[in-house]
């Protein structure tokens, strides 16, 4: 299928401006699920694939081609800013970092990140995606500071954060300073982003929901609000997507975003409430998109209709798409959501 995405449906919804129907993009919608995704991944490792400008740009339109999703979101990784930092980093295929940062001398030791030199491959492949979209808009993304800061400490995935929390409450002086570093990265990285071609951005906090809300608003959101306010000059609008975040969805949305991703814990008629004057986007359970069709198509259906009729409203999962996920599934999603436009 050809991306006809009409084209400023996206990004009227991440401004609030009314829409004939919702915008579809999905998180990871590039990925393992995708046959010509994995024919690519055969011959090129993930890091490959996203430091080629070529390779990132083509797995980039798969997709959008395929499925004609609304919008593009960039190949790339939100720990690659991290290698010129200092990480050295690996996908086995989860992420592993071989020196994690465990002190304050270690946290000190981190370089910071100058993403126009360090990061110019990425941004090479957005001056080559802006040419191949066409009219189809291309979100740009960066991982949040606490996100980021979990991989840096815990080396890895992690179930508990029992490091970081460690660290944030044994290192106060040192955490501030890495969570400041990490939100200056940030800032700088989406502006280039920007001044490369992408028109929106997005912000994953994807583990924020391992804090409660106490630590959530005393050692995170600072940082968070200074990476929204720092990217927010760049003029494109922002999607600040957590998941997890029901119990602090109010302070998470304070953090000043155009937009707020919420998953399928948070009730969307209630994230519509509390995150007032804002966009909100999500929310299908990935495991419901990779199951049995006829619940997949009735779970989409019921997010529509709380979506309908209000403004800022983006179709999205709640996390990104399952690589056991059917392809079929997919283009049933995205059609139901391109047919609530039509009468
Ligand atoms: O959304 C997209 O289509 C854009 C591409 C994208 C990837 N990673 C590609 C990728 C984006 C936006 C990310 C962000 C990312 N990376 C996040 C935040 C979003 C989220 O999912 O919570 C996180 C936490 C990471 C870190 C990361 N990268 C993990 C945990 C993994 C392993 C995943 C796994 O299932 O094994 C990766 C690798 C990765 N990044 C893959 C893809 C498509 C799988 C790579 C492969 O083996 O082919």
């Amino acid at each position: 299928m050809a991306a006809t995405g009409r084209p400023s449906l996206f990004l009227d919804a991440c401004r609030r401006r009314p829409t004939p129907r919702p915008p579809v993009w999905f998180m990871r919608q590039a990925g393992r699920y995708m046959k010509d995704y994995r024919d690519l991944r055969a011959k090129h490792s993930i890091l490959e694939l996203a430091k080629t400008p070529e390779l990132a740009c083509a797995v980039t339109l798969q997709p959008v081609r395929r499925f004609g999703f609304d919008a593009a979101i960039l190949f790339s990784d939100i720990l690659l800013p991290l290698e010129p930092m200092g990480a050295r980093l690996r996908f086995a295929p989860a992420p592993i970092i071989d020196n994690p940062v465990r002190s304050a001398r270690d946290a000190a030791r981190l370089r910071p990140c100058a993403p126009r030199e360090d990061l110019s491959r990425v941004l090479k492949a957005v001056s080559l995606l802006r040419r191949e979209l066409g009219q189809t808009p291309l979100i740009g993304f960066v991982g949040a500071p606490f996100t980021l800061a979990s991989y840096l400490i815990e080396g890895g995935p992690s179930k508990d954060f029992v490091r970081t929390k460690a660290f944030m409450n044994a290192e106060p002086a040192a955490w501030a300073g890495l969570m400041r570093r990490l939100a200056k990265m940030g800032a700088d990285y989406l502006t280039a982003q920007v001044e490369a071609g992408c028109q929106a951005v997005q912000i994953f906090d994807s583990w924020a929901g391992a804090l409660s809300p106490a630590q959530y608003r005393g050692k995170v959101l600072p940082y968070s609000r200074a990476l929204v306010a720092g990217a927010q000059k760049s003029g494109a609008p922002i999607i600040h997507f957590g998941t997890g975040t029901a119990g602090f969805l109010r302070d998470f949305a304070s953090a000043g975003s155009d937009a707020v991703g919420v998953d399928w814990r948070v009730d969307l008629a209630q994230a519509f409430k509390t995150c007032r004057g804002q966009a909100v986007q999500g929310n299908l359970d990935p495991a419901v998109l990779a199951g049995p069709l006829p619940a997949l198509k009735k779970a989409a259906a019921e997010i529509l209709r709380t979506g309908r009729g209000r403004r800022g409203f983006i179709f999205n999962l709640g996390h990104g798409v399952l690589p056991q996920t059917p392809e079929a599934n997919v283009l049933a999603a995205v059609e139901l959501v391109r047919s609530a436009g039509r009468p």
